[in-house]
């Protein structure tokens, strides 16, 4: 009999990608994914690390699983309880002195070690614990069978990682050094999801254009030849990557954006801070002119580049002055959209320790705020430019009107328009008629030309 996984993932676009593998692996010992955990045979939190009270989420969804557990076992089952992610990797055995009923807790770099766990976990009479970073990888040991993508967008993890150390960051520490996948291994996999009928990848890592992995010709390729090399995949029509780190966008990336119509005209670009003393103590390793020459190269490039960024409001020593530059890059830059964040000391990293110098909650507050109201007048700006252009959208979840798609545009805004259920999976042209801050309206310009007899004459194309 299929035994019932429940997984709930929390974080990063590189969790729910982990989390599909965990399924991909979990599905030769019988396990089936269920969206309900309550009498699942096993639940996994795919927890994240990076930002305030992670931990204390974790330990108050596994209060609320342990009554499930109880529930199970009082019917004679028995349910698995793990934790995984980046939280099992900072906090290891701490987890199971605090919730005795965790069978597994295991960091991001072991999950193709998992069936022998699930063994371990149930067999053995204690828990099981792995947080090593094993020697060998578990891109290489991932099963190929089973691989099911869930629509026609699908996430592709090709780097792991990062050595940049930013001293409010705990990734490199919870992930590890940085380590790239072979081009082969990328390569097969792109092609083994666009035979599944995805047009649309998402290359994923903590710091992706940091990517150095070995190419078929034995050289090291950046991730600019990477994306040449995925545009070639028939089929294939849409790339992006995710999350980029100023100092590695070198110039074959940036050319890229020029030059490879499937490479999507929309760049994730963290900046963090438009205070040079803030970037400096940050460890950034960048200026804020740096950021703003390297946005008017990439501009030069792909002049219609929608931008996004990341920002942290209340940085140890932060002043007024220093918050004011970062409200002048943004001004200056010029956001589609972007992330921003109050800063929260992590535990083990260096900024956490500069006693004296954190800023106020309140003043991060007031400053949070500032900076979203800001971004946010640019994002529906932006949003606004796009009325009355023709964009393509890749219609990929049912919208919540009847006989309405959703798709997302060029720029990753999601795009709702009246399309018949044939054209999901489907890059369709879509006239913008209407802006939201959050989302566009249109209708379908391409994908049915009709007949004087009202018959359609012609499929979607790219
Ligand atoms: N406090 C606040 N925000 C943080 N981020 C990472 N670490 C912290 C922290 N300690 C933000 C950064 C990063 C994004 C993924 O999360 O802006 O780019
Ligand atoms: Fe963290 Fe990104 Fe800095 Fe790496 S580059 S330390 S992942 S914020």
């Amino acid at each position: 009999m299929k035994k019932k996984l429940f997984i709930k993932t929390y974080g990063c676009q590189m969790n729910v990608y982990d989390s599909d593998r965990m399924v991909d692996v979990l599905a030769p010992l019988g396990y089936e994914p269920t969206d309900r955990p309550d009498g699942a045979d096993m639940v996994i939190l795919n927890t994240c690390h990076i930002r305030e009270k992670a931990s204390e989420k974790v330990y108050s969804e596994l209060g609320r699983i342990r009554l499930m557990q109880n529930d199970k076992a009082a019917e004679g089952g028995r349910m698995v309880v793990a934790v995984a992610g980046c939280v099992a990797q900072a906090e290891g055995a701490e987890i199971m002195m605090r919730a005795p009923h965790v069978d597994m807790v295991f960091g991001p770099q072991t999950y193709h070690q998992l069936p022998e766990m699930v063994v371990r976990a149930v067999r053995g009479a204690g828990g099981v614990v792995n947080t090593d970073f094993p020697v060998e990888s578990k891109f290489d040991l991932l099963p190929e069978e089973g691989f099911r993508p869930q629509g026609p967008a699908a996430f592709l993890s090709v780097q792991e990682g990062c050595d940049k150390f930013c001293t409010f960051c705990v990734v490199p520490y919870t992930r590890g050094s940085e380590y790239s996948r072979a081009v082969s291994q990328v390569l097969a996999e792109a092609r083994r999801l666009v035979g599944h009928g995805v047009r649309e990848i998402t290359l994923l890592g903590q710091n992706v254009n940091a990517f150095h992995g070995e190419g078929p010709d034995g050289k090291v390729w950046g991730l600019g030849r990477l994306i040449r090399a995925l545009a070639e995949i028939d089929g294939l029509a849409r790339i992006r990557y995710t999350t980029s780190h100023p100092r590695d966008m070198d110039d074959d990336l940036i050319d890229a954006h020029g030059t490879v119509p499937q490479l999507m005209p929309f760049l994730h670009l963290p900046v963090q801070s438009g205070s040079d003393r803030i970037l400096a103590a940050m460890n950034r390793k960048h200026t804020g002119d740096d950021y703003r020459r390297l946005v008017d190269r990439l501009r030069q490039r792909q002049p219609d580049l929608a931008l996004s960024s990341d920002f942290i409001t209340g940085f140890p020593g932060e002043t007024d002055q220093d918050f004011a530059d970062t409200l002048r890059l943004i001004t200056d830059v010029g956001f589609a959209q972007a992330y921003s964040f109050k800063y929260s000391a992590r535990p083990g990293t260096p900024a956490a320790s500069l006693e004296g110098r954190q800023v106020d909650e309140a003043v991060k507050d007031q400053r949070l705020q500032a900076v979203q109201q800001l971004l946010n007048a640019q994002q529906v700006a932006f949003n606004q430019t796009l009325v009355g252009r023709t964009l393509t959208v890749l219609f990929d979840r049912v919208g919540k009107h009847e006989g309405q798609l959703l798709g997302r545009s060029p720029f990753m805004q999601s795009v709702h328009a009246d399309a018949p259920a044939r054209l999901m999976g489907q890059i369709v042209e879509v006239a913008i008629d209407g802006a939201f801050a959050n989302s566009l309206s249109g209708h379908v310009v391409t994908g049915e030309t009709l007949t004087p007899a009202g018959r359609p004459v012609m499929e979607a194309h790219a």
